[in-house]
């Protein structure tokens, strides 16, 4: 099942060690500019070429645009962008159709495909298909871009190293964006880099969290029941591949909160409707409240480690020491951090033309 949305459609395609990875999107309103500059950006963001914090994978990721948009504009019909695979090599992939990976997808998609999945380079279960949601929701930010709408995806936590401070949204996004972890904080940032380069030298990888901020969504965006502001932006979420936990405002905190601390009181600014604190992330009734949506998305720890680790022989049913070769991210998060956020951008255009404001 590889689409998502109702009116903004967004399709992704291709395979980590196939020809191309990619989007194809329908509903995106016809007129609309879409800058391949602002994709390209956004793709720069995740490709790798961070040094030890990514995968040594060397792929530039090239956008280009098949279809769909003729002089800087959507036309109406279907837009198709995609990047190239370049720099592939499947060589460590075969061991793993019959000794599976722990925490990787290699084992139920075994099962599911009876083996005959395209298991190179994780396949279709592999972050690269994460070009295509940047791709989509590159798109979809710049429509959104018109409506006053801003998105901000930070990295507040990688292992045992957070931040708790909230950075205002214009200087959080210039420093979460200079720096190659995302975070919004230059020191704590040196710190996660060290704790990501800790964990890969010791053979390992290390998990953390995406905070995502998105300013500007008028009140009574969302389709409740199952097209609430949360049903569709934890669905999207957690179709990224990795993510373990999705939060909205104060998120599980709200299990231990009464409700005179959770609740946030209205107030009156500048004429308009706003709560005094955000509790609820800027979503009530699964629609939006006109205060920003904020939510928190958990990434485990990169699957693949180098370190050995026990596996199962599945055709000779019996034990097997496993070392996992290959090229991979000792943590999923910096890369990731574009990818929540143009995600998320997806997901409200959607809900936005649903609900006639966009
Ligand atoms: C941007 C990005 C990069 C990733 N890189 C790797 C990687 O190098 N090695 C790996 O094992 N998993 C990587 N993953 C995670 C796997 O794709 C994922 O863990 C796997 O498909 C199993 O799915 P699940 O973790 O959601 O259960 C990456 C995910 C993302 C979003």
């Amino acid at each position: 099942m590889n689409e998502f949305g109702t009116k903004y459609r967004v399709g992704i395609f291709g395979s980590s060690h196939g020809p191309c990875v990619g989007a194809k999107v329908d509903g995106c309103p016809p007129g609309s500019k879409v800058s391949e500059d602002v994709i390209q950006v956004e793709l720069d963001r995740r490709s790798p070429g961070k040094g030890v914090l990514t995968t040594p994978r060397a792929e530039r990721d090239r956008l280009e645009l098949i279809s769909g948009v003729v002089d800087g504009r959507a036309t109406g019909a279907t837009i198709v962008g995609l990047v190239k695979n370049k720099d592939v090599d499947s060589s460590a992939y075969d061991s793993f159709r019959r000794v599976p990976r722990p925490g990787h997808a290699d084992y139920p998609a075994m099962v599911k495909y009876k083996g005959l999945h395209d298991h190179r380079g994780g396949g279709q279960f592999s972050g690269r298909m994460t070009a295509g949601l940047v791709i989509a929701g590159a798109i979809a930010r710049q429509v959104l871009d018109k409506k006053d709408v801003r998105l901000l995806a930070q990295t507040i936590q990688i292992g045992s190293v957070r931040i708790e401070k909230d950075v205002p949204f214009s200087i959080a996004e210039k420093i979460a964006r200079a720096n190659p972890v995302g975070c919004a904080d230059r020191d704590a940032a040196e710190r996660m880099k060290d704790e990501i380069v800790r964990a890969h030298e010791d053979k390992d990888s290390v998990g953390g969290i995406v905070r995502c901020t998105v300013l500007g969504v008028p009140a009574g965006v969302g389709e409740p029941f199952f097209g609430s502001v949360e049903s569709a932006m934890s669905a999207m979420m957690f179709s990224i591949p990795g993510v373990k936990g999705v939060e909205f405002g104060s998120g599980f905190r709200a299990g231990s909160m009464r409700g005179s601390e959770h609740n946030d009181p209205y107030a009156v600014r500048n004429g308009k409707i706003v709560t005094k604190t955000n509790n609820a992330g800027g979503i009530l009734g699964g629609l939006s409240t006109g205060m920003p949506i904020d939510f928190k998305v958990a990434f485990k720890p990169t699957s693949s480690i180098a370190r050995p680790q026990m596996s199962v022989d599945v055709v000779k049913k019996s034990p097997v020491e496993l070392e996992v070769k290959g090229r991979h991210d000792p943590c999923i998060v910096p890369r990731a951090v574009p990818v929540v956020e143009n995600s998320a951008a997806s997901v409200i255009l959607d809900l936005m033309l649903q609900g006639g404001f966009a």
